[in-house]
C-alpha cells in the first residue's frame, strides 16, 4: 500500500507540475492563441507529457501550437556580431533576403526556485536570477548564410557568475565557446551536440551556436550561480554583457568546416570540447535537463552549482584537457 501511495503521489506531483507549465505558457500567450492545430510531430523530452516538434520545427503541446519569437537575418545584422562576410550578408539582405534563423521561447518552462521544489506560478512577481533557474527553448532552422556560415545565433557574453547548461533534443548544433580560465588564460573551443547531448559552459564566456542539421531544438537552463562581488541580474536582455564579440566564425563548405577571423591570432584555432566529467553524473539515465529543472531536489541543484564552481576553480575548461577538434 505504501508503495502504491508513493506512486500516486508521484503521479499527482507530475500532473500538478504539468498544470503549472500549461498555465504559465497560456499566461504568457505562448499557447492558446493560434487556432491552427498541429497534428504531427515527434515527442520532445521537456519534462511534461504532450510536447512535440513537427518536421518544420513547430513545437506544440497537446497539438496547441507554441508561438515563439522569430529571429531573422535583420535581427542578426542589427547587432555587432562578427560575420565571415558582413558585406555579402548586407547585399543579400538589401535585396530582400531575410530568412528566419531561429525561433526562441524565453521561459519555456516556468522559473524554478532553487531552495524549494516549486516553479513560479503564472502571474506572480518577477523572480530573481540568484534564487531561480530559468529555462529557454530555441529551434534553429536549417540553412546557410551568404559567406558560408551555417544559420546561427548572434553570439553573446555570459555574466561572470552565470551558469548555463544546454541539451540538444533534435538535430545537431556546433557551439563555439571562448573566454578566460580563472587564472586568466584565453581559450576557444568547439562542441558539437546531437540529440540528447548535454553541455555546460564555463562562467563568463562568450558563445555562439551554429546549426549543422536542423531543425535543431535546444533547451537550456541558466541561473546566477553567485559568487562574492559578482554581478547579479535577472537573466534577460541585460544578461548580454556589452563587449566586443570574439572575431572568429565558422564557415562550412561541402560538409567540412573551417574557422576564419582576425581573432584567431589571439584566441588560437578552436580546440575540441573540454572533458566535463563532473556534468555526466548530473542526470540519471533517461532523465532530461528539463526533468532536472522541474523535479530535482534543492540539494541536487545546490550540488550542481557546487560542482560547477569546483570545476571552475580547477581552471575549467582546461582541467582534464580538451578532446580533439572535429
Ligand atoms: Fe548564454
Amino acid at each position: 500500500m505504501i508503495g502504491m501511495r508513493a506512486t500516486e503521489n508521484l503521479t499527482g506531483h507530475r500532473l500538478s507540475v504539468r498544470r503549472t507549465v500549461l498555465d504559465h505558457l497560456r499566461h504568457r500567450e505562448i499557447i492558446g492563441v493560434d487556432p491552427r492545430r498541429v497534428t504531427d510531430g515527434s515527442p520532445l523530452p521537456l519534462g511534461v507529457a504532450g510536447v512535440t516538434v513537427a518536421s518544420g520545427g513547430v513545437v506544440a503541446i497537446d497539438g496547441d501550437r507554441c508561438i515563439p519569437v522569430h529571429r531573422t537575418l535583420s535581427n542578426l545584422l542589427g547587432t555587432d556580431g562578427y560575420f565571415a562576410d558582413r558585406a555579402a550578408l548586407t547585399t543579400w539582405h538589401d535585396g530582400g533576403y531575410d530568412p528566419v534563423l531561429y525561433h526562441a521561447v524565453r521561459d519555456f518552462l516556468p522559473p524554478r526556485e532553487k531552495a524549494g521544489k516549486n516553479c513560479v506560478p503564472a502571474g506572480t512577481a518577477e523572480p530573481s536570477g540568484r534564487a531561480h533557474l530559468f529555462a529557454d527553448l530555441v529551434v534553429y532552422q536549417p540553412g546557410k548564410l551568404p559567406g558560408d556560415e551555417p544559420f546561427r545565433s548572434t553570439g553573446h557574453w555570459n555574466l561572470p557568475g552565470q551558469l548555463e547548461i544546454f541539451q540538444t533534443l533534435t538535430g545537431r548544433v556546433l557551439m563555439l565557446v571562448g573566454g578566460h580560465t580563472r587564472d586568466g588564460r584565453p581559450f576557444l573551443y568547439e562542441q558539437v551536440c546531437g540529440p540528447g547531448s548535454v553541455m555546460a559552459v564555463p562562467f563568463g564566456i562568450w558563445h555562439v551556436t551554429y546549426v549543422l542539421d536542423g531543425p535543431a531544438v535546444v533547451f537550456n537552463l541558466t541561473t546566477d550561480a553567485g559568487d562574492a562581488g559578482q554581478v547579479t541580474a535577472r537573466p534577460g536582455e541585460e544578461k548580454y554583457r556589452r563587449a566586443a564579440p570574439i572575431a572568429v566564425t565558422l564557415r562550412r563548405r561541402a560538409g567540412r568546416h573551417e574557422y576564419v577571423g582576425e581573432g584567431l591570432s589571439y584566441w588560437g584555432r578552436p580546440l575540441g570540447a573540454p572533458r566535463t566529467d563532473w556534468l555526466q553524473s548530473l542526470l540519471a539515465p533517461g532523465e532530461s535537463l528539463a526533468d532536472l529543472h522541474l523535479y530535482a531536489s534543492p540539494s541536487r541543484l545546490a550540488a550542481l552549482q557546487r560542482l560547477a564552481w569546483e570545476a571552475y576553480a580547477r581552471c575549467w575548461p582546461e582541467h582534464g584537457g580538451f578532446q580533439n577538434a572535429s
